[in-house]
């Protein structure tokens, strides 16, 4: 009986393992199994051959199939082809990206309106160009086709210079308005896809800001936020620096019993930027502005922002002559080493407020650097630094010498030859410090400058009024070109309409020279005529030109 247990048991063996050839198509052995066996081992490998590849099946049969030639050939074939693929197509996207012209920013599309707030457009009546005047004002811009807006100062200032003589870089002067009436002004201007450009004036402060006070009271913190240096009331000036407008740079201060130093008026002690301190002071000031939303800085008199600290006397060009200003090399007041290290340090913090699309803030510089176009350059940084986005070019301000062809041409060459490779041009015919160009140059040629201004390759810079061609009034003060704006031949020129008093006079040539006269015909139309397809044009490759140099003519 037990032996046909067993039988009986090795029957069910069997019929499992037939069970196991039905489940698992291949012989005898279960998934799992390895020999140990060499030749159990070759046979298996033959059996398995005999197996068509399935899906699920074991580790074993697919490293078998896999590796015959015509599995390999296949793969090698595929894998080669999808790294020339890659290959192919990284190659692709940098050729395009490369070739493709680059995406213009904002302040690259339009001109820039520079709007001398004082006489743009008064909305209260006092005489004085205000915030809420602009905000009255912006259709003008729209007609034009401009998108970008500089406004001058508005800091608080007691404007022994028009402004750029603060009090409070965080403060709004009565004159212009409030801070709630910059915060509409630029809420609207967003709102209508114009930009604000604000002025930034660091090398300088009011004679009234607060530090200047605790600086010569000799607070421990502000002492040396200014250029102080030993001298009494009598006794020589601590070396022969001049100021721009002339006279020694040097005021004697009763309270602190020493000298301050002033490149401009003696209202306008110079900063520091040797004291980090100051250096954070202007860093937390742009913060301050750009996280109300302006976007972008002029910063004006950036040359000026170091001097050396040895205070040397500067070289005479005439030792024989008394000195004034333009009798100086000004080697050791203008340009110092370490000014680029500033401007660049501001900049980089501008980026970090640039990275939302459509959030670019833009920085233009001002520096008057004539006779050496190099220096003008270097405010463009570097290929790995960043500055400004340009510095101003005040080249084409000398067009009035000589308004010939070929003059033009010399101008136009001195920047577009001194550029540095990629940098982007820009161009400019009068500002708020030089005489109008409808008046040096002649009303003759208003329109075609204009035309010249809009069709260069670069970003153009208008001052008010040059549309219309406005001209100089009669000023003995540095305000000629600073008339109120002529937008009616109403009284006033349309600037106010509530009182007599305007800050300046009004050009009396405002009844044929306005904006309500000139938007239907002549010099306004051709703004909007010129700036339309501007704004969509493309920087232009242009071939060197080769007309003689203005020696050779
Ligand atoms: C630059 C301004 O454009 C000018 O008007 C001013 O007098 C100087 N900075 C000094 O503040």
């Amino acid at each position: 009986q037990g032996e046909d247990v067993l039988a009986g048991l090795s029957h069910i063996s069997v019929n499992t393992a037939a069970r196991n050839v039905n489940l698992y198509p291949f012989p005898s052995k279960a998934p799992n199994h390895v020999s140990e066996d060499p030749e159990e081992k070759l046979d298996s490998d033959a059996e398995y051959t005999q197996i068509q590849p399935y899906a699920g099946m074991p580790k074993e049969v697919l490293l078998l199939h896999s590796s015959k030639a015509r599995y390999r050939v296949t793969r090698e074939i595929l894998f080669w082809l999808m790294v020339a693929c890659t290959l192919a197509l990284v190659a692709l996207t940098v050729t395009v990206i490369a070739l493709s012209p680059r995406c213009m920013n904002w302040w690259q599309v339009s001109p820039v309106y520079q709007v001398y707030l004082r006489s743009f457009s008064d909305s209260d009546g006092d005489g004085v160009g205000d915030l809420k005047g602009i905000q009255k004002q912006l259709d003008h811009f729209q007609y034009l086709n401009i998108k970008s807006v500089w406004v001058g100062p508005f800091y608080r200032s007691p404007m022994r210079d028009s402004g750029y003589d603060v009090e409070d870089f965080r403060a709004i002067d009565p004159l212009f308005g409030t801070m709630n009436d910059f915060e509409e002004l630029l809420a609207k201007m967003h709102s209508v896809g114009l930009k604000l450009i604000m002025d930034f004036i660091p090398n300088h402060t009011s004679d009234r800001h607060r530090w200047f006070n605790l600086s010569r009271a000799t607070d421990p913190h502000y002492k040396d936020y200014y250029v102080w240096s030993d001298c009494d009331g009598s006794s020589p000036r601590p070396n022969n620096w001049v100021s721009v407008f002339g006279r020694s740079a040097w005021t004697y201060d009763e309270v602190r019993g020493q000298c301050y130093l002033h490149q401009f008026l003696k209202e306008q002690p110079e900063l520091n930027f040797r004291n980090p301190h100051v250096r954070k002071e202007m860093t937390d000031i742009i913060h301050f502005w750009l996280a109300k939303g302006v976007d972008g800085f002029r910063m004006g008199a950036v040359k000026h922002l170091l001097e050396a600290a040895h205070l040397r006397d500067e070289p005479q060009v005439d030792p024989n002559k008394a000195p004034v200003s333009w009798d100086l090399y000004h080697d050791y007041t203008i340009s110092q080493l370490g000014l680029h290290d500033l401007l660049r340090d501001w900049r980089a913090e501008m980026e970090a407020y640039s990275r939302e699309p459509g959030k670019y803030r833009f920085m233009v510089t001002e520096s008057y650097d004539y006779e050496e176009v190099d220096k003008t350059m270097m405010y463009y940084g570097t290929s790995l630094v960043k500055e400004s986005d340009f510095p101003f070019n005040f080249y084409l301000l000398d067009l009035p010498q000589n308004t010939s062809g070929l003059w033009v041409q010399h101008l136009v060459q001195l920047w577009m030859d001194n550029m540095p490779k990629g940098q982007w041009a820009n161009w400019l015919v009068g500002n708020h410090d030089k005489p109008r160009i409808a008046s040096s140059a002649g009303q003759t040629y208003i329109r075609v400058i204009n035309m010249l201004l809009l069709t260069l390759p670069g970003t153009p810079t208008t001052y008010y009024g040059e549309e219309i061609g406005m001209e100089n009034v009669n000023s003995a003060s540095r305000d000629p070109q600073r008339s109120p704006m002529q937008w009616s031949g109403d009284m006033n020129a349309g600037f106010n309409n509530k009182t007599n008093v305007t800050w300046l006079p009004v050009h009396p040539d405002y009844r044929s020279i306005n904006v309500e006269v000139q938007n239907s015909f002549n010099a306004v139309q051709l703004w909007r005529n010129i700036l339309a397809p501007l704004l969509h044009r493309v920087y232009p490759p242009r071939p060197p030109l080769s007309l003689p140099g203005p020696e050779e003519r």
